[in-house]
């Protein structure tokens, strides 16, 4: 497998932090940090902090990304925003399945699988989050498990379409709680990732795929993680909210 083939991406999810105005102060401090990152940069920030955030990003590198978005174009979807939505005011990323969703807000691969499709539809990318819990690894069926989450999440995406999917994989118990994986658990699990895309797609397709590693992922641990061969980026929570931390990882991703 070549590094050299897949574009690495480093992207940051804000999770539900900052106002429109912070996000201003926020982007204004990474922005010249990371304007000569080598790597492609996404803010994953609120709804609400999207103009904001296409406003501050404007003739910089950083591309903006969305949290979520709904499957259907319109409808009775009280709270929901649909994925023409995003594109209609120049947003290109949005992250889809993020474990805190299928926590907190009953998502499944199902309903991810839908997300999916339509924001492919509209023209979006995609940051696709799989991962195990503890005990599932403690199971032994994390890579079974995250083998199922791609394949539902992926059906009926087309090889074409598969060039705006990243995954990212996030180990649900590295989440936020500073305790990371370790490179090699890291490495073998997107490395098993790689493998499903080559089953579902072909080889080609695989070894130009880009996948993520988040979870705890921090400036000290990250040129690490990064330099594992099927690590090609990273989706960033706590770190992506500190300007010099986030530009550190960028850093160890354009050296990675
Ligand atoms: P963390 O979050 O870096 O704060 O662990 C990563 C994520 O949830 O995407």
């Amino acid at each position: 497998m070549n590094k050299d083939l897949r574009k690495a991406v480093i992207a940051g999810n804000w999770k539900m932090n900052k106002n429109p105005e912070q996000t201003k102060i926020l982007l204004g401090e990474v922005a010249p940090l990371v304007a000569n990152a080598k790597c492609d940069v996404v803010a994953c920030v609120p709804f609400l902090d999207l103009p904001a955030a296409l406003e501050a990003a404007k003739g910089t590198n950083i591309q903006i990304g969305a949290q979520n978005c709904h499957w259907e174009e319109s409808g009775a979807y009280t709270g929901e925003i649909a994925a023409n939505m995003l594109t209609s005011i120049g947003v290109t990323y949005v992250i889809i399945g993020h474990s805190e969703r299928r926590t907190y807000f009953g998502e499944t691969d199902e309903t991810v699988n839908k997300r999916i499709r339509a924001a492919l539809n509209a023209g979006l990318t995609v940051i696709l989050c799989v991962g195990e819990t503890l005990e599932q690894r403690e199971q032994g069926i994390t890579e079974e498990l995250v083998a199922l989450q791609t394949k539902i999440a992926l059906l009926g995406v087309t090889k074409e379409e598969l060039s705006r999917v990243i995954i990212a994989y996030e180990p649900i118990w590295a989440i936020g709680t500073g305790r990371t994986a370790t490179a090699e658990q890291a490495g073998e699990v997107c490395g098993a990732i790689r493998k499903v895309i080559a089953a579902l797609y072909d080889k080609q397709a695989a070894e130009a795929f880009t996948i993520q590693y988040g979870g705890s992922m921090n400036a000290k641990n990250a040129d690490e993680l990064l330099t594992q061969t099927d690590v090609d980026g990273g989706l960033i929570g706590g770190a992506s909210l500190k300007a010099a931390d986030f530009a550190e990882i960028i850093r160890a991703a354009t050296e990675g």
